[in-house]
């Protein structure tokens, strides 16, 4: 029996749905929750990301500021923009797209974001929050991954989980998340040996590697039965596709993701999350 089609397009309507009635006890409170996204440059992968993350925060409504900026700017063009949301009371979340251009150090200006308005969950602050388990705002991806998980009642506890993606905004803080639910982790990347027979332990497979000259998740990779989760996007002749060799491995998992409509809307419903919670927190400071 081929695998389970885990869809990110329903759940993710199922948090957005939650939201509206947030952000209507939000409004009633005379706050309206505003996102404030800043796009560095013209890449068109990053224009398209922004573009949809602004349409789903109108779409639950929310306000949403739409900064975009030159390539060539310098850094502290940036922090003057970033200074000016953070001191805006009426901005509650910010989001800087990545990556950024090669001469604007990255770690900088997610740093400049106040912590409370970091929506990413990026800022030094929140990832050492995320490290105690006591973090308000968690990185988006890796959050919608642990929701999906749970929408499907999919068991994380004692399970081998590998993710191959040793990033910021994926892997390294979704090894921490499944760690608190008490699964056992390993994080894979592009100087790990014998990938092969680490994927085949592994219970639940997370990859998000998004070059397919690299990396394609293969079904002879697979342990039977095994939870696939593709956060790969990978351009294909004009087409999105994953990590994942879809066609094959969905015989043999039990679970998997498709691309798209799989963790992609679930990254933006959880902005979207912690842009409320965000506002919220203004008003009663966790
Ligand atoms: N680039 C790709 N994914 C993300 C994300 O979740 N947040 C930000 N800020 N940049 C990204």
């Amino acid at each position: 029996m081929p695998g389970r089609l885990i869809d990110g397009n329903v759940v993710s309507s199922s948090i957005r749905s939650r939201l509206t009635n947030r952000i209507t006890k939000l409004k009633e409170k005379g706050i309206s929750p505003c996102l404030a996204t800043i796009l560095v440059g013209n890449d068109p992968a990053s224009a398209i990301y922004v573009q949809n993350k602004q349409k789903a925060a109108k779409q639950v409504g929310l306000i949403a500021q739409d900064h975009r900026l030159k390539d060539d700017l310098q850094q502290n063009e940036l922090t003057i923009l970033i200074d000016s949301l953070n001191n805006d009371s009426s901005v509650h979340g910010i989001l800087v797209q990545l990556p950024l251009p090669k001469h604007i150090n990255e770690f900088e200006i997610i740093n400049k974001i106040s912590p409370s308005k970091d929506v990413d969950g990026l800022t030094s602050i929140n990832s050492g929050l995320l490290l105690h388990n006591e973090a308000s705002l968690k990185p988006c991806t890796p959050s919608g991954i642990v929701e999906l998980l749970d929408f499907y009642n999919i068991g994380i506890m004692s399970q081998n989980v590998i993710i191959v993606n040793r990033s910021i905004l994926v892997g390294k803080p979704l090894a921490l998340l499944m760690l608190e639910r008490d699964a056992t982790v390993t994080i894979c990347h592009s100087k790990s040996v014998n990938l092969n027979r680490l994927l085949l332990q592994a219970d639940i497979i997370i990859t998000a590697v998004g070059d397919r000259s690299k990396f394609i998740l293969k079904s002879e990779m697979v342990k039977d039965k095994a939870v696939v989760i593709d956060v790969g996007t990978n351009r294909q002749s004009g087409k999105l596709v994953g990590d994942v060799d879809f066609e094959s491995v969905i015989e043999k998992a039990s679970w998997i993701t498709p691309v798209p409509g799989g963790v992609g809307p679930m990254t933006i419903a959880m902005l979207l999350s912690n842009t409320v919670t965000a506002a919220q927190n203004s008003v009663s400071p966790v």
